[in-house]
């Protein structure tokens, strides 16, 4: 991780302001956690946030491997990736957001060279519950930086319950020429950190109280961070990214987003599998599953004798350094090519079923249910059938 220039910079800003550095983990949360994946760098710090005290104290700062299935439909666009990694800064009942908004703009400003005018921030503007964040205004304000007001997309929570609160979050320019607009009005501003006040607990009824020690959790995107620095077109140039899409490129031309979609998937495949997890029909074995068949079902739609055999190990063995997981690239090419061979026999013998059923009418929930129970085929294979060519 600390190879990373950018990683680097970021723990040295905050270890020479008294943060220690929270070493990372893996995707996979600790037992008895709810999640199947570490979707933020907080996640693993919630106990803290909530109050406990922090063995390495009050002031943190990590580098985080996280996944998240909720951005799915936006991967292969300019900028998600369904793993990435967040860098974050913590404040335990310590220092405000007043502060930490200033590091972070000192941070992005004089430690990674970002021109003051290719920023912009939003801040939450308020809502029937809480007042506008008047704080964190009032300190773009002193910093000159442009301020949108918003509501509910300026409120972070990790889930229905646990803590919560406003937050601000600091966009990055990546057009061409001047930058214009606000975030809410041009997409070419890219949301690359977010500064959380954490002030509240939500708990299971739907009610907000007070933490007894409010706190500041922040987590900046990597990959984001280093494509509007390297002012790439999208993160998919960014190092992680490369050696993928260069990688899928050997198994055939794909446009331009399924070039991405299926480099995205492999790669956090591949760190999954580094993590331990394995393809099977529950919980992260079912997200990995549906990834590498996601990645299978889109080159297919192009050429359906691709095949995973053919992918250079130089990706994944790029990718388990990169995360220092200690697995042989063999073992996880040996987990791709196990599952397309499982995936390629179902849809052999479920076509023939499916098409049959499916000439007499079109599908009804019942028939979904059926194919399901009967035949061992989920709804979302039942649907690739009928829009896949065969071989
Ligand atoms: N936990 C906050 C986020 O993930 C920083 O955006």
């Amino acid at each position: 991780m600390m190879d990373d220039q950018i990683g680097r910079t970021f723990v040295d800003h905050f270890e020479q302001r008294g943060h220690r550095l929270v070493p990372g983990s893996t995707l996979i949360p600790p037992p008895g956690d709810p999640v199947l994946f570490t979707t933020s760098g907080m996640h693993p710090l919630t106990p803290y946030l909530l109050g406990d005290p922090h063995p390495l104290g009050r002031r943190l700062v990590n580098v985080q491997r996280c996944l998240r299935t909720t951005d799915l439909d936006e991967v292969g666009d300019r900028t998600h990736l369904t793993m990435f990694e967040m860098l974050g800064s913590w404040s335990l009942g310590d220092y405000p957001i007043t502060q930490s908004l200033r590091w972070g703009y000192e941070l992005l400003r004089d430690g990674f060279g970002v021109p003051h005018d290719r920023m912009h921030v939003t801040v939450f503007g308020g809502d029937d519950r809480v007042g506008p964040d008047e704080d964190a205004l009032r300190t773009w304000q002193d910093l000159g930086v442009p301020v949108e007001l918003t509501g509910e997309e300026n409120w972070w929570d990790n889930g229905p319950t646990g803590p919560c609160g406003p937050d601000s979050e600091i966009f990055l320019w990546t057009g061409e020429g001047t930058p214009h607009g606000t975030p809410g009005t041009d997409d070419r501003w890219m949301e690359v950190w977010n500064h959380v006040q954490m002030r509240y607990h939500r708990h299971p009824d739907g009610r907000l109280t007070r933490l007894r020690q409010p706190g500041v959790d922040t987590g900046l995107g990597r990959e984001r961070l280093e494509m509007a620095l390297g002012r790439h077109r999208s993160v998919y140039q960014g190092d992680g990214m490369v050696p993928w899409t260069g990688g899928v490129h050997e198994l055939g031309d794909l446009p331009e987003r399924d070039l991405r979609v299926v480099s995205d998937h492999l790669r956090t495949s591949t760190v999954v599998i580094g993590d331990g997890v394995r393809p099977s029909n529950t919980g992260r074995g079912y997200v990995l599953r549906r990834l590498i068949r996601r990645a299978l079902t889109t080159l297919w739609r192009h050429d359906p004798t691709r095949t995973l055999s053919d992918l250079p190990p130089d990706p994944v063995r790029r990718t388990l350094d990169r995360f220092r997981q200690p697995v042989p690239v063999d073992d996880v090419r040996d987990v791709l090519t196990g599952e397309e061979h499982r995936f390629r026999e179902l849809l052999r013998r479920g076509r023939p079923v499916v098409l049959r059923r499916r000439s007499r009418s079109p599908l009804t929930d019942a028939d979904y249910r059926d194919l399901h129970d009967t035949h061992g085929l989920p709804r979302d294979l039942v649907d690739t059938l009928l829009t896949q060519p065969s071989e």
